[in-house]
């Protein structure tokens, strides 16, 4: 297990070059599995949770080569078993991807329940309720989801939730099912946009992605021997634009889609932070007057959960009272406890952080519970006086490549260790 040592105060100045979409990468790479013959995918994050999948593709029969950090190619035409275990699905959520993916390709998947981080409650019955509108059946026994069908036929689907996984897994269902699918209420995130551009590349005909209904026809094949290039993490992107609004510093992040960052520019705009959008990179540059500013997430296009723990780190920094409001999931406030090691003052009253700037943080040993809550402590710690020493930094590995040395490269005194 690592830890990261960080003395903080450092200006941070500079650019920085953002990886591809750890949630677009997710879904992509189960996506491999209903085409025939070889993917190329450009842009993959070299992170903890696209290695997880990886090894669950190749331990179904896959043949992945790397070209180079951030390029695969799979085939994965001879695969061998329909089912995954245990230990490979337990530590990632998008393990779910591998049930819609494996039912659109050979009728059949067993899978564990997946993992991931803890918010509570994570129910998946809306990827059940749409697998079975699909014409599946679904049995859940010993914590392995089986599910089958001998024939999947297009349906009308409405989500009583939005729901990413959902909207992606029933698009990978349903891709070559007989007719035709609607997915109404479905999740307009850049990620589903993303994945319906990979299928649509490979031969499928997915239409009205990134709108809230999108409309399946199916296909008799999806055709290899494509490439596709990953979109950038707009999370990635966006934690170091948070870490650019404090005083101080400046950070360029580059290889971004800034329309996909719009809810969190306004909001660095309104805490006093200066926002400069160019093409494919924004520049973000600290304030010495943090003011405070209410947030409430949402699905996008609103501000998203993921970018959650970040802001607070930084509204604990800013003068007056602010609100943070998680609007998708029951508990995301794990961090909060840690933060207040550091100093910062915050009462979590249901789902609303309330949180009172204070002049400085301080450092003080304290443990990444998630990932974005670790990556709110590391942001936390850049901000705070003297030394702080986060562990169990391998949750921050699971959605960051080479967060610690993108940052030194931003002048951080950023030390990781590992046992
Ligand atoms: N929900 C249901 N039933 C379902 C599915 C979801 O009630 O069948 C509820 C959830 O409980 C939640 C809401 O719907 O309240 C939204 O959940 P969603 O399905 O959108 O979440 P997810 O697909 O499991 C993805 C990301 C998360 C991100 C959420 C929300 C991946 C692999 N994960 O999760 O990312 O927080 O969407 O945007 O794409 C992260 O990257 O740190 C992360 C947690």
């Amino acid at each position: 297990m690592g830890k990261y040592i960080i003395h903080g105060q450092k200006s941070l100045v500079g650019e920085v070059q953002i990886s591809g979409s750890k949630n677009a990468a997710v879904a992509i790479i189960p996506a491999t599995l209903l085409v025939e013959g070889k993917c190329r995918i450009e842009n993959i994050p070299d992170i903890g949770d696209v290695k997880a999948l990886i090894d669950i593709l190749i331990h179904l029969g896959a043949e992945v080569s790397y070209k180079d950090k951030n390029t695969i190619e799979i085939n994965t035409e001879r695969i061998s078993t329909y089912k995954a275990t245990y230990d490979q699905v337990k530590s990632l959520r998008a393990s779910y991807y591998i049930i819609g993916a494996l039912l659109g390709r050979c009728g059949k998947a067993e899978v564990p329940f997946p993992g991931g981080c803890n918010f509570g409650f994570r129910p998946i019955d809306q990827h059940i309720k749409g697998f079975e509108a699909l014409g599946a059946e679904i049995q859940m026994e010993h914590g392995i989801i089986k599910a089958k069908a001998n024939k999947l036929k297009g349906n009308s689907i409405y989500l009583d939730v939005v729901s990413v996984g959902a909207t992606i897994n029933l698009m990978l269902a349903a891709v070559k099912a007989e007719g035709v699918t609607v997915i109404e209420n479905a999740a307009k995130e850049p990620h589903v946009v993303d994945v319906a551009n990979f299928l649509n590349a490979m031969g499928a005909n997915v239409r009205g992605a990134g709108t809230d209904v999108i409309k399946i026809r199916g296909v008799k094949k999806l055709k290899g021997g494509k490439t596709h290039c990953i979109i950038p993490d707009q999370i990635e992107a966006g934690t170091f634009m948070i870490a650019g609004a404090y005083k101080g510093n400046s950070i360029t992040v580059k290889n971004v889609i800034p329309k996909h960052l719009e809810s969190l520019t306004a909001k660095l705009l309104e805490v006093g932070a200066k926002v400069e959008d160019f093409e494919d990179s924004i520049r973000v540059t600290g304030t010495d007057k943090l003011v405070r500013a209410n947030i409430k997430t949402l699905p996008y296009p609103g501000f998203p959960t993921d970018l959650h723990p970040q802001m607070s780190a930084l509204l604990s920094l800013a003068e007056g009272t602010s609100t943070v409001t998680e609007g998708i999931w029951d508990t995301r406030f794990q961090y909060v406890e840690e933060l207040k090691r550091m100093g910062a003052s915050i009462k979590v009253e249901g789902r609303i952080a309330v949180i009172e700037g204070v002049k400085q943080l301080m450092g003080a040993p304290v443990e990444a519970l998630d990932l974005r809550a670790g990556a709110a402590l590391v942001l936390a710690a850049l901000f705070a006086k003297g030394k702080t020493e986060i562990s169990n930094v391998h949750y921050i590995d699971r959605g960051y490549e080479n967060f610690d040395q993108k940052l030194k490269s931003l002048g951080a005194d950023i030390v990781r260790i590992d046992d």
